[in-house]
């Protein structure tokens, strides 16, 4: 696998939160009464938009989609079930989800930094209550994960007003003037029986796929260089395998979501040092500054990262992720795929480790 990447190369791969681009008209219940204003946004993949027209800021597979949405406090975003795992980070404001054939199983209000996975094949619907100066981070699994499957009230109150799904995902709108093709299917409503196919999820069921890293304290030692100048972090296994050292720790939600997420907290000076892993890895910035340097020594690329930007680090490439600044830092990770992803360390570091284990001094060129 190449793992040479000019600058340009990278910088594509660097999506600031000013470059993610909304659509307003990204799903069918976005034109119904009480759910306008929900802007939706696809920064890798393009997870399950209707809308061809979406901006996509980078299209490669990473194994998993990254999208965001922002929603009017008042309004809903609609009932709906995905095929695959779906994840949110909230990011700014204030949450209400709640679940169920009729939306009425359950509900549980977030808040910033907290993240729900929501079990796949059950029906899930959100609102802000909150600031309207709201955001969250979604997730959703595979690199192609299907098709919407909107609550039946969103197929009738939709054809009411001439807005149709096409069973390819497309929407068509009537009232622009656009016709359903002749031939073409159209969703329609679950029978009582399909919707019996769907998950119910218990209060503690959904209670228990919700972290966050206030809560919960991580480790420091999940990693070989956390004893090293420069290493020093706590780790938060949020999802899946992930990438940590530790054998014997599990992380707090491990059903399969095809990626695994975890998070570090590290003060200035410190993250992760140099080392490569041979899947994709996806950060994004929960808090404070950093610094992310691709590359071998004598072919360096860093790049800057704030809070709420994205930054896709390739397979294989040599990677060091440094909170800088004067303000701690939180950084998610994101890994394509369930499997436990191996770390291999940079001949720097395993030196570093070794004359840290044996209490040999360092080679001057080391
Ligand atoms: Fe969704």
């Amino acid at each position: 696998m190449a793992t040479h990447y000019t600058r340009a190369e990278l910088a594509k791969r660097v999506i600031r939160k000013a470059d993610y681009t909304p659509c307003e008209e990204a799903f069918v219940d976005t034109r119904l009464p009480g759910r306008e204003g929900k802007l939706n946004y696809c920064i890798i993949g393009a997870g399950v938009s209707e809308n061809e027209n979406q901006v996509v800021n980078l299209s490669e597979p990473h194994g998993f989609n990254l999208g965001g949405v922002s929603l009017p406090t008042g309004k809903i975003n609609s009932l709906h079930s995905h095929t695959t795992a779906e994840v949110f980070l909230v990011v700014r404001g204030d949450w209400r989800f709640f679940w169920g054939h009729n939306g009425d199983d359950g509900e549980a209000v977030l808040s910033p930094g907290d993240v729900i996975s929501i079990p796949t094949g059950t029906f899930r619907a959100f609102e802000s209550v909150g600031s309207d100066d709201n955001f969250m981070i979604s997730f959703l699994g595979e690199d192609d994960p299907g098709h919407v499957t909107w609550g039946n009230d969103v197929i009738e109150q939709a054809a009411a007003y001439g807005f149709y799904l096409a069973e390819s995902g497309m929407l068509i709108d009537t009232t622009k003037g656009d016709s359903v093709p002749e031939g073409t299917p159209v969703l329609q409503s679950l029978t009582p029986e399909q919707l019996r196919s769907y998950n119910r999820t218990s209060q503690a069921e959904m209670e228990a796929r919700v972290y966050n890293v206030e809560r919960f304290p991580g480790r420091t030692d999940a990693f070989a260089d956390c004893a090293l100048a420069g290493g020093a972090k706590t780790y938060h296994a949020i999802i899946g395998e992930g990438a940590h050292e530790i054998d014997t720790w599990r992380a707090h939600i491990l059903n399969p979501h095809s990626f695994s997420l975890g998070a570090i907290a590290a003060d200035p000076g410190n993250g992760f040092l140099p080392h490569r892993a041979e899947v994709p890895v996806v950060l994004v910035v929960g808090a404070g500054s950093w610094q992310v340097t691709m590359g071998e020594p004598d072919d360096e690329t860093s790049f800057e990262i704030d809070t709420e930007d994205t930054l896709s680090i390739p397979a294989g490439i040599t990677r060091s992720i440094r909170c800088r600044g004067d303000q701690p830092g939180l950084i998610y990770l994101a890994y394509g795929g369930d499997q436990k992803v191996s770390i291999t360390w940079s001949d720097a570091v395993r030196e570093a480790l070794d004359s840290a284990a044996t209490g040999a001094p360092l080679k001057a060129d080391s």
